[in-house]
């Protein structure tokens, strides 16, 4: 149940059935936090009565989700995306247990799918005839994907730099498409604007604040793999911040249930062409005062100038005594084929920089050796196969280039076998 929300800057808070998206005193800076009356929540909604439930989607944790009781639930199946051991990894990064955890399994190939999943419901509830959003490329993908389960209208704002594959996904689902020469700010911008003169729901992510809630259940799926009885280490890249900030709400729900009694800290990986928030976490900066950086990274989901869910987000490290790390883009290349050889989940870019992450963690004696850490692959391999492709290239990984016969592949063969020893 929920009892209302509540500005992450000034902690004024607003009713539950509050008609706007962000705290009227501080526009559009002003997110939301949704809040539960966890007691009301733990009488009825138990672990146990939790393991019994055989719908495995995002929408198991419904007593925990911004929904109405008779809210109608988009057909496509979000959410209950496997985890796998990796214990190769694990020695790779000299720690015990290594677990990833496969977003790349969703509908539309990213975690995002379980925050627009939330919209499409929110939009319906509000009798929306048009939802939008700006997005690097997977939050639109996954809007324009669920909305086309339902059949709601949709209109996506993307940069026109956007993987070709996210954009293929925006087109095949049949989206309004407007590919923006500019950068996701300026995506991000002009959506708002255009929610605002046409009176589209909007999904953005750090302004809408039922998205958070979305993407904690990635959080909680981790949580109930592990029994309630947390891993040591949760490793998240961050772009605009939201991912990190619903892994940490997922916690946060799970300490107020009585489920859990201690957090698993939370380290958020950035490129360090994208390092808005390590610099603000280094330095000790306010995130409501530091200006935008100029963003560049081959990681085009979490290349932010500005993380718009930046207070959530710092508040996921900080709170949890985790950290945030940097990782160069090369990094982040070599952790697409270590990832996938490791475990065999293929993943983009930004789904990769968390076990960079995890390396680098490891190097600086931020994990230790009996420590427990899951990895979050937040996006598919498929995504963006121009970064993969570039990726085996760096880690010399070539083909064999041969003619259909048998002595052509025998005489490769033997090229690989001498190049070997
Ligand atoms: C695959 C992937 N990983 C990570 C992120 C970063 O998420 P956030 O912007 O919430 O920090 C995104 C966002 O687009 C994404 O698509
Ligand atoms: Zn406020």
């Amino acid at each position: 149940m929920i009892t209302g929300l509540t500005c992450v800057i000034c902690g004024a808070t607003y009713p539950a059935d509050f008609a706007g998206y962000v705290c009227p005193n501080h526009g559009n800076e002003g997110i939301l936090d949704v809040r539960y009356d966890y007691a009301q929540i733990a009488s009825s909604f138990t672990k146990e009565n939790l393991a019994a439930d055989r719908n495995t989607t995002m929408w198991r944790y419904r007593p925990l989700l911004p929904i109405r009781d008779d809210a109608t639930l988009p057909p496509l199946t979000v959410g209950g995306t496997p985890m796998y051991g990796a214990p190769r990894l694990a020695s790779a990064a000299g720690v015990a247990e290594v677990w990833v955890k496969d977003e790349g399994r969703q509908p539309t190939a990213s975690l995002k799918d379980r925050a627009s999943a939330m919209a499409v419901v929110k939009a319906q509830e509000r009798g929306a005839e048009v939802v939008t959003t700006a997005s690097t490329g997977n939050a639109a993908a996954a809007l324009a994907g669920i909305s086309a389960s339902v059949g709601q209208h949709n209109v996506i704002f993307v940069p026109a730099s956007a993987p070709q594959a996210k954009i293929a996904q925006l087109l095949a689902y049949g989206s309004t498409v407007a590919l923006v020469d500019g950068t996701y700010g300026d995506a991000f911008d002009l959506c708002m604007q255009a929610s605002a003169e046409y009176g589209w729901y909007n999904r953005n992510t750090g302004f809408n604040p039922f998205m958070t809630e979305g993407k904690k259940t990635a959080g909680l799926e981790i949580l109930e793999a592990f029994g309630w009885d947390p891993p040591d280490a949760i490793f998240v890249s961050v772009g605009d911040g939201s991912i990190i900030g619903g892994v940490h709400k997922a916690i946060k729900d799970a300490v107020g249930l009585g489920w859990i009694g201690r957090a698993p800290r939370i380290f958020g990986i950035q490129s360090a062409g994208s390092d808005y928030m390590v610099q603000a976490f280094e330095k000790g900066e306010d995130v409501l005062t530091k200006p935008p950086i100029s963003a560049d990274t081959i990681a085009d989901s979490i290349s932010a100038d500005l993380p718009r869910d930046r207070v959530k987000a710092m508040a996921a490290v900080t709170e949890t005594d985790g950290a945030y790390l940097r990782v160069s883009d090369e990094a982040i290349l070599d952790a697409i084929p270590a990832i996938a050889r490791g475990s065999g989940v293929f993943a983009e870019p930004a789904g990769a920089a968390p076990y960079a992450g995890l390396l680098e963690a490891a190097s600086r004696g931020l994990v230790s050796k009996d420590d427990k850490a899951v990895v979050l692959v937040t996006g598919s391999g498929l995504k963006d196969v121009t970064s993969a492709m570039k990726a085996v290239t760096s880690v010399g990984t070539t083909p064999m280039r041969i003619a259909p016969t048998l002595e052509s592949l025998r005489a490769a063969l033997n090229d690989r076998k001498d190049q070997s020893t």
